[in-house]
């Protein structure tokens, strides 16, 4: 407690107001989290947010299962339901996760007049627009800090401390899974499947871990960052998304050998014509600190006008890091609860009346540079052939690794950085150099981005 004095004549004044009443929805792994820092650090958070806190109620979906957490003190129930309608509870707070029923639950906690804090990212991604407009019309807040890289607050940063910027673009390391798998596949040379199970058994990917190797998991919370940054609606279904499953062994140590790391990448981009938004495997300098981001921890590289490039890093799962942003939007929302409605911070930081109709582009709008794998004969002209086409497309080679043909191939694995270059373009001219007898197979691309 440090030289704070707990007695003082202050304190006594602010928290003698009825304790706020939370209802929780969910006792796992994030719930229980919410649960012990709730308790552990009551008195700093009441310091904090100038009331008591307390957790009244919490539905989870066993109760004779063994709690980590300690639940003295709230009435315990299977049906989140009641909850809801609970008119004890003050705020209501969802850490279910999924669409159903945590959609129905909190737009009936809306409906109740509650306020919502939440982590559940899809249920933003998909249906935020409606439930910002419910909680909108009925003067309530809708918080969900915790939806978009754990316990990193991104949300905040974009949405309030990066408030005076115009924000360019956003890249960012937000699947923990993904990132620990490339992380295995570079630092020990293991392919794929062998570093996704050792993700599963580390507990660290969705119940579906096809959500964060496809890539969904991130663009879910690439969503959200983008409408925070650049004040446009909710559209997860505009969003260009590849996963990593098709990264193999080789292309990590290819790219590293040229001097880049693989990471899957969500990217936000202001352009002239639209916004991109893109979930994909992206080369990246290695010099960059982003690129050093390793294992299941996340970052977010957010570049305003006036500040400049700026990069937030933690944890982006885990009970008790989740269980930071959780808490923290519950500060927010009590502190609001004494102040003007009128003067809240907007759910997603743009007042609703200020949202942009900017286009999202389509990817073959998109421009980047690209890394390219191919297999070709080892005979004279093959790589003239390839460079030609990449010519006729105005499409720029950054760097060439041709690399020996294994005893007795015939076949040999070139790799191509080219500059900047329209998808539309390198669409054609990879349809092009596809189509050449002495190149087999379709050509490997990964995206690449300097991030200067
Ligand atoms: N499965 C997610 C990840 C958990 O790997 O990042 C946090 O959303």
């Amino acid at each position: 407690m440090g030289r704070y004095n707990p007695d003082s004549a202050e304190i006594i004044r602010r928290v003698a107001l009825k304790p706020v009443s939370i209802g929780l929805l969910g006792l796992g792994t994030v719930g229980g989290g919410t649960v012990k820092v709730l308790k552990r650090n009551a008195f700093e958070i009441t310091r904090r947010a100038g009331r008591e806190i307390q957790i009244v109620a919490a539905a989870a979906r066993n109760l004779k299962h063994p709690r980590q957490c300690d639940t003295t003190g709230m009435r315990l129930t299977m049906n989140p339901f009641e909850i809801v309608a609970d008119p004890e509870v003050d705020i209501v707070v969802e850490l279910i996760g999924g669409l159903a029923p945590a959609k129905e639950l909190v737009l009936k906690a809306l409906d109740a007049g509650k306020h919502v804090v939440t982590a559940n990212k899809m249920l933003i991604a998909l249906h935020g627009n409606e439930i910002f407009a419910k909680a909108q019309e009925r003067g309530l807040m809708v918080a969900f800090e915790a939806a978009v890289a754990g316990g990193i607050p991104i949300i905040k940063a974009v949405r309030e401390g990066l408030a005076g910027n115009t924000v360019e673009w956003l890249a960012g390391i937000i699947n923990g899974t993904c990132n620990f798998i490339l992380s295995e596949m570079r630092e020990k040379g293991r392919d794929f499947a062998e570093a996704l199970a050792e993700a599963q058994a580390l507990g660290y990917a969705e119940a579906d871990p096809s959500f964060d190797v496809e890539g969904i998991d991130a663009a879910h919370k690439l969503t959200i960052l983008a409408s925070t940054a650049f004040g446009i609606p909710l559209q997860f279904d505009k969003v260009y998304v590849e996963g990593i499953r098709g990264i193999t062994a080789l292309d990590v140590s290819y790219a590293e050998a040229l001097g880049y790391r693989i990471k899957l990448l969500g990217i936000a981009r202001r352009t002239g014509e639209g916004i991109e938004l893109r979930v994909h495997p992206t080369l990246i300098p290695a010099r960059r600190l982003i690129a050093n981001v390793e294992g299941v921890m996340n970052a977010v590289l957010v570049k305003g006008d006036a500040v400049g490039p700026t990069l937030y890093y933690g944890a982006g799962a885990g009970a008790e890091p989740t269980a930071s942003a959780v808490v923290a939007d519950i500060i927010d929302v009590v502190r609001t609860l004494t102040s003007d409605p009128e003067n809240r911070v907007p759910h997603l930081a743009f007042q609703p009346g200020a949202i942009s109709d900017i286009p999202v582009l389509p990817m073959e709008a998109v421009e980047t540079a690209y890394y390219l794998r191919l297999s070709a004969e080892d005979k004279p002209g093959v790589l003239a052939d390839v460079a030609r086409i990449l010519a006729d497309h105005r499409i720029s080679i950054e760097a060439v690794i041709q690399k020996e043909p294994r005893h007795g191939e015939t076949q040999l694995p070139v790799i191509l950085l080219t500059h900047r270059v329209r998808e539309r373009e390198l669409n054609q001219a990879l349809r092009r150099i596809e189509a050449l007898p002495t190149v087999g197979g379709p050509v490997k691309r990964i995206r690449l981005e300097p991030l200067g």
